[in-house]
């Protein structure tokens, strides 16, 4: 067994996490493929345009790419040099047939383990880093042993990283979730990966953190790690509504309620509803798994944690509608902000996309401005109808709030507190409103300079 490395998918988890083991490990050698040539292209590029941005990724890639780090589309190839497979291609929510809407589309990630099956040139460890539904490791396990002279050993290995500290949470993570089958050689594939954690000499992952489970656990882990982070997010949000309806703050009951350490101050913060690739999908992985075996309470509850999800969304567009005389035809919103988060120009699943159709829909001229997140909103939205106007794209908020009645705050970049507020305001028509869905820029200056202001949850 070689101790090459071949991750296939060169998405938000491959890059970045390939990226950081290769640094880790400068003896083996890592490829990351993919069949989008154009995404290759870009992580292979010459002035670093890499195809995603997270903060600090360049550097890793400056250090180690062509080094021990290699981007290709020759899939064959790399599964052939490398006896440890990443398999880190997307699986979508299905929108077809059978689960619709909530089961995970698992054609792209079958295709690619007949593929493996099809190349492999001796006995391979395949690593899941897709989130995937309890039990497919037992499907590919399948796929792959059907083969007659090689073994395969399947192991799940869940991403935990968020956008926007992935290289952070990638060098210095809480646990790394190892899931293999108790077999000989199933522990044996388990210590290989292991190995690769713990890092060149042992200094990368202590030892301690590196969590080793049977597959089932894996694969569940992650999809209920993130079903009970997504739930914290809409618990809050549900206070939130009820702290506008009574003159509560929801900043001060979740700095209050997050003093417990039973509960904890992470993942408290009210606002327009998550947002991003795994939240949504995961908690309708969990919904349909509860559904398959019957445990339909449970599924309830946990579809309760996306009404709750949507509902926000809903909520901040008639509380808009309501504080701008129920009206908003042909009024100018500029919306800062369209990323799901901020430190990312990912705007898969972002609430401010979801705003940004119900505005569509009360005929809004709407001008969005994002610092890193413009060519995504873009092709998010390029099905809008031009009513009465189609939106307008800028990276600059002075233009974008240029002439509005409004400004919409739907990502907490950390620039936007920075802005010049008087200059703003002047610029807009009045009465200037700021809704601020992440409560984070300072509303009593914004009053004193002349702003209506609308905060969630306060
Ligand atoms: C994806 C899922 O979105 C996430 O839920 C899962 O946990 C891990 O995989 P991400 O890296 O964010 O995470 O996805 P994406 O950025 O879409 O990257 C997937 C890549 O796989 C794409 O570049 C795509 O071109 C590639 N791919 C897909 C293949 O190389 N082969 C295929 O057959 C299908
Ligand atoms: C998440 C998980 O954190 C990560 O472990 C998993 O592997 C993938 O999914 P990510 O989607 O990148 O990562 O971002 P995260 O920081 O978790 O935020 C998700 C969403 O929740 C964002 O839209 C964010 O704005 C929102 N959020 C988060 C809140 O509204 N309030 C909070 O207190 C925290």
């Amino acid at each position: 067994m070689n101790k090459n490395i071949v991750c296939i998918g060169a998405g938000y988890i491959g890059g970045p996490t390939m990226a950081v083991i290769a640094k880790m490990n400068p003896d083996r050698k890592v490829i990351v493929v993919d069949i989008n040539k154009s995404r290759i292209a870009a992580w292979n590029s010459k002035n670093y345009a890499l195809p995603i941005f997270e903060p600090g990724l360049v550097d890793v890639v400056k250090e180690v790419r062509g080094k021990n780090l290699f981007f290709s589309t020759d899939i064959k190839k790399a599964v052939q040099d490398c006896d440890i497979i990443f398999v880190g291609v997307n699986t979508p929510t299905k929108m077809f047939g059978k689960g619709a809407g909530r089961a995970s589309d698992l054609q792209y990630w079958e295709a690619t383990a007949r593929n493996v099956a099809k190349w492999a040139n001796g006995d391979k460890i395949v690593v899941e880093k897709s989130t995937l539904p309890v039990r497919t490791a037992a499907a590919m396990s399948a796929i792959l042993n059907t083969h007659e002279k090689y073994h395969f050993e399947v192991l799940s290995n869940p991403e935990f990283l968020a956008e926007g500290t992935a290289i952070k949470d990638l060098l210095t993570p809480d646990r790394v979730l190892i899931g293999g089958a108790k077999t000989p050689s199933g522990d044996a594939a388990v210590d290989e990966l292991v190995k690769v954690y713990c890092g060149k000499g042992g200094k990368w992952v202590p030892r301690e953190r590196v969590l080793t489970t049977n597959v089932w656990s894996a694969e569940l882990t992650k999809l209920a790690a993130n079903a009970f982070l997504a739930q914290r997010v809409s618990s809050i949000n549900a206070i939130a509504g009820l702290c506008e309806a009574t003159g509560a703050d929801v900043d001060e009951v979740a700095r209050v309620i997050g003093a417990d350490r039973r509960i904890g101050p992470k993942f408290l913060k009210a606002g327009p509803g998550f947002g991003g690739s795994c939240f949504k999908k995961d908690v309708l992985n969990l919904v349909y798994l509860c559904e398959t075996f019957g445990l339909h309470t449970a599924a309830e509850y946990w579809m309760g944690v996306i009404k709750m999800n949507d509902h926000q969304q809903e909520r901040i567009v008639s509380r808009l509608f309501r504080a701008m005389f129920n009206t908003l035809a042909n009024k100018k919103i500029a919306m800062f902000g369209f990323a799901f988060k901020a430190d990312t120009g990912d705007t898969r699943e972002t609430p401010a996309g979801t705003v940004a159709r119900l505005l569509n829909d009360e005929h809004v001229c709407l001008s969005i401005t994002d610092p890193k997140a413009i060519p995504n909103a873009k092709k998010d939205l390029e099905d809008l109808l031009c009513t009465p106007t189609p939106p307008t794209y800028t990276s600059d908020p002075y233009v974008a709030a240029k002439d509005a009645d409004a400004i919409l705050l739907m990502t907490d970049w950390s620039e936007y507190p920075a802005l010049d507020w008087t200059k703003l305001y002047k610029s807009m028509r009045k009465p200037a409103l700021v809704f601020d869905t992440r409560n984070c820029l300072d509303a009593d200056k914004l009053r004193k300079i002349g702003f209506t202001v609308l905060n969630i949850g306060k």
